[in-house]
């Protein structure tokens, strides 16, 4: 059966403002709407809200790349969920640069998972261990801590709501910039499917979209999306170059087509 394929293009701390709208402005250009695709952009905090004014909301929709779990108060520097309640529909949780360099740990994860909810605004919660972890055989281990540290102050239906994104840290571009062979990241993808089912029950582990990120681009994004347990990629450099992006848009519309003539033959 065809599935609903969900592309995410994470710019990290790249794009001013002009230069954040010349890229949207290019996307728009080159994106179609696609019933079976939904689009998904996380620009910088600081320019959410100008592209908000000028984003095509048929086509795309906004995801902060972070925000604080208060509410509001005396937090010098943060944003609250519920600051971006109005202005985007994701917001990205536990990117491993956030994990890393802000040492943002699985409490803290947990505590802007429920916050997100809490403010209606749908969690990416982004998991996966270090190439010192996989090499030690600990995959697995980091994978259930991460999911169920993160996810533990939800009931079974707000599960179903979150969105997760496999990112193996050794496979970001930025990092070790591995190609994640597609056998590999199926078996990470079943495994946080098992987890799921395990605490919260096949209904909450067959509802929840689990998203591959880690050097996607427009060569290989085919690869993963045509995995079982993979409803879509989380971009990071590829997204920032509107080619390779529309490109990603592009495969996953052409599979969501093949596999439509697949059950219409059927
Ligand atoms: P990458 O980044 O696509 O550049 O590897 C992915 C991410 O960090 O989410």
């Amino acid at each position: 059966m065809s599935k609903r394929i969900l592309i995410v293009g994470n710019w990290k701390m790249h794009l001013n403002a002009s230069q954040a709208s010349l890229l949207l402005h290019r996307l728009h250009e080159r994106i179609k709407i696609h019933r079976n695709i939904e689009v998904v952009l996380a620009p910088s905090m600081l320019v959410l809200q100008p592209l908000s004014t000028q984003v095509d909301r048929r086509k795309f929709r906004l995801a902060a790349q972070n925000a604080y779990y208060k509410d509001e108060g005396a937090f010098t520097g943060e944003v609250s969920f519920s600051m971006l309640q109005d202005l985007v529909h994701y917001v990205i949780i536990g990117h491993s640069e956030r994990r890393l360099h802000f040492h943002e740990d699985l409490e803290v994860v947990r505590d802007k998972v429920a916050s997100a909810v809490r403010n209606s605004i749908t969690p990416l919660l982004c998991v996966g261990e270090t190439g010192q972890e996989r090499h030690a055989g600990e995959t697995k281990q980091v994978l259930h801590d991460q999911i169920t540290t993160a996810l533990s102050n939800l009931t079974a239906d707000e599960i179903e709501e979150v969105v997760i994104a496999y990112e193996p840290v050794w496979a970001i571009s930025t990092f070790e910039g591995e190609i994640a062979k597609p056998d590999d990241v199926e078996s990470g993808l079943k495994f946080i499917r098992k987890q799921i089912a395990e605490l919260y029950g096949n209904k909450a582990a067959k509802a929840v979209r689990l998203l591959y990120g880690g050097s996607v681009d427009d060569q290989i994004v085919r690869s993963y999306l045509e995995l079982e347990d993979c409803d879509g990629a989380l971009v990071g450099g590829a997204s920032l170059n509107y080619h390779k992006f529309a490109g990603i848009v592009d495969s996953a519309y052409r599979l969501v087509q093949a596999q439509g003539e697949d059950d219409a033959g059927q």
